[in-house]
């Protein structure tokens, strides 16, 4: 599974397919964990949050962890561009093995990222996740969902239908549908704070946090 064929057109079909509204999701709770100082990005791509992240939160360090090489490359242009005054590590490699030193990071970000597994994959997604995360430390995430019934839930599962069919094609990913986090979330101790819903549901941006 790799995201580097897709790194280099992500921005633009971005652009086209979806105008401004991913990265309304992105950074719709980012105002409410300006006081973090130290932040994991997961799954970042190409670093649009990164640099929003820059802009918001300047007394903050960041890891900036992706598996894509081509993505990581283009993070750090981003973040080059914007300055590349604040401490940022970027670090390549699979979340799914990937471990963390402690319990370090106030704040974690994943953006599009969780709905890339499956119901599986997920616990051991969210489990090494989570294990970076300080007490009440938050995490920001935003992914696509399917509302619960009526002609909401027909319209999502339509294009999440072509998404993933068009995202297994180029990527790789092992996802075919979109898994809710929530009860994992909350399995391994956090709260949902802040959630808004997008596009009639088919996009939720929210704010969870870890028990202290
Ligand atoms: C759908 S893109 C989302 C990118 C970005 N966060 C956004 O908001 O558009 C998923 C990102 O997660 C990365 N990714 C997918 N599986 C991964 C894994 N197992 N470990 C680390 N990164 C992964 C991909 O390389 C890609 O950059």
């Amino acid at each position: 599974m790799s995201f580097d064929l897709l790194a280099p057109h992500y921005r633009w079909m971005e652009a086209v397919l979806a105008g401004d509204l991913l990265q309304r999701c992105r950074t719709r709770w980012l105002g409410e964990v300006r006081e973090s100082r130290h932040a994991l990005l997961v799954g970042e791509g190409n670093g649009r949050m990164l640099k929003a992240c820059l802009a918001q939160l300047p007394g903050c360090r960041f890891t900036v962890l992706d598996q894509s090489a081509k993505m990581l490359a283009n993070a750090r242009r981003r973040w080059e561009r914007a300055g590349g005054g604040q401490h940022v590590v970027f670090q390549q490699a699979d979340l799914r093995d990937w471990r963390a030193d402690g319990a370090n990071f106030d704040l974690v970000v994943t953006n599009f990222f969780l709905d890339c597994f499956t119901a599986e994959e997920l616990p051991r997604v969210i489990g090494n996740i989570s294990a970076a995360v300080s007490p009440k430390g938050r995490w920001l995430l935003a992914d696509f969902s399917v509302p619960t019934a009526g002609w909401r839930r027909i319209r999502a599962q339509v294009v999440l239908a072509l998404a993933y069919g068009f995202f297994r094609q180029a990527t790789g990913i092992s996802a075919r549908r979109v898994t809710a986090p929530d009860d994992e979330l909350s399995r391994v101790g956090f709260q949902l704070h802040q959630r808004d819903r997008f596009n009639h549901g088919l996009l939720h941006a929210d704010l969870w946090a870890k028990a202290g």
